[in-house]
């Protein structure tokens, strides 16, 4: 796999506008929401209290284990397995304010997001995914107080105020555990947890394809515990030894990468593919159509086959374009 961190175009660049992004609008909620009004400068660093679950889980296992575990997990109970080929949004800048698209999948952010956006949504018949960032630390998180300084990585290139976080610690597994109590809380169906492949870039912790296997797998039996359903965010390298505990794959420009074959594992497996391409590059976000080519390149990419398509603006705002 190529080193995404020197990818122009790539993954990690392309998250880095929307990671920004979510930053000063971050800030802004947080300080409208503790009605600092000229505060802003302040907002940066303020936590608000939206849905802290404040439980903390007992019983299960911590760290650890170097297991590249390729079975079910121990609890293979899983509520909702959604079908090959369903359409689905992804909204992950500022909180949802458009619920118009008419799929029956929508991922949105966990943090930035109430109930009831979630609810509204469930009651017109649609299953809601919760993001959050599971490998890396964020400065503006509710909860990035919580991180210990010992379990902070490398910085992410020119993501400002995140780092990789090591997936070992059982602090960082604890807060973990509390962003999936917070998804029970606010009613998600099932989880998407980001920057799992730590291994792919300098992580500056040493965290490695195995240690990548065995915090996934860990995620998915806590997701699955909770009754929340899970997917695999990017990390082709590890779908053989993850994918029987995924309910899906979540992946970024396979296309533009030409590596959507990897990722059709899931559709042989009878599970979807949330697959976002960006044509548009980094930098330009509005709402025109792509042009022909770039959507026949987006949508007909070798082994994409039953991939449930979108293509996006980078900062992964309400605008859509379906194959
Ligand atoms: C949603 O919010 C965006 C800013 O994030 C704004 O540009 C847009 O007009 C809003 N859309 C609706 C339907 O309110
Ligand atoms: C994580 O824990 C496993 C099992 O103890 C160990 O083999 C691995 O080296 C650890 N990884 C890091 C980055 O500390
Ligand atoms: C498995 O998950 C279900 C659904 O959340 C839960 O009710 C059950 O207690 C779990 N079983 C075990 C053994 O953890
Ligand atoms: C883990 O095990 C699977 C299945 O045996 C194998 O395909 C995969 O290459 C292994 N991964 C690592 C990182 O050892
Ligand atoms: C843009 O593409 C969508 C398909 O996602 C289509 O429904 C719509 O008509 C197109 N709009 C224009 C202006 O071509």
């Amino acid at each position: 796999m190529e080193e995404k961190v020197v990818t122009s175009k790539g993954g990690v660049l392309a998250w880095s506008m929307k990671k920004k992004i979510l930053v000063f609008g971050s800030a802004a909620i947080v300080a409208l929401g503790l009605g600092l009004g000229l505060g802003l400068g302040l907002g940066l660093k303020h936590h608000d209290n939206d849905g802290d679950a404040g439980q903390d889980d007992t019983g299960s296992s911590d760290g650890g284990g170097n297991h590249n575990r390729s079975t079910t997990d121990a609890n293979t109970t899983v509520t909702w397995q959604p079908a090959v080929g369903i359409k689905w949004q992804i909204k992950l800048l500022d909180p949802l304010n458009d619920t118009s698209i008419d799929a029956p999948v929508y991922d949105i952010d966990l943090f930035d997001n109430p109930k009831s956006t979630i609810s509204e949504l469930q009651s017109l018949g649609r299953k809601v995914i919760c993001y959050f960032s599971a490998g890396t630390y964020e400065d503006w998180r509710d909860d990035a107080d919580e991180f210990k300084k010992s379990d902070l990585g490398s910085n992410l290139g020119e993501w400002p105020g995140e780092k990789w976080v090591n997936t070992n610690s059982t602090t960082v597994r604890k807060i973990m555990k509390e962003r999936l109590d917070l998804a029970v809380t606010k009613g998600c169906d099932g989880v998407d947890p980001d920057n799992i492949d730590a291994y792919d870039n300098k992580n500056g912790l040493g965290l490695t394809e195995v240690d990548a296997i065995n915090y996934v797998n860990w995620l998915a039996s806590e997701a699955h515990d909770r009754g929340l359903s899970v997917g695999l965010k990017n990390g082709g390298d590890i779908i053989d030894s993850v994918i029987d505990n995924m309910q899906w794959s979540v992946n970024e420009q396979c296309a533009e990468e030409e590596e959507c074959d990897t990722y059709s594992a899931f559709i042989d497996a009878k599970k979807p593919v949330f697959h976002i391409e960006y044509p548009k590059g980094d930098d330009t976000n509005n709402n025109k159509n792509v042009t022909t080519k770039e959507k026949k390149a987006a949508c007909n990419a070798d082994g994409s086959d039953d991939f449930s398509t979108v293509i996006k603006n980078m900062d992964l705002d309400n605008w859509v374009q379906y194959c």
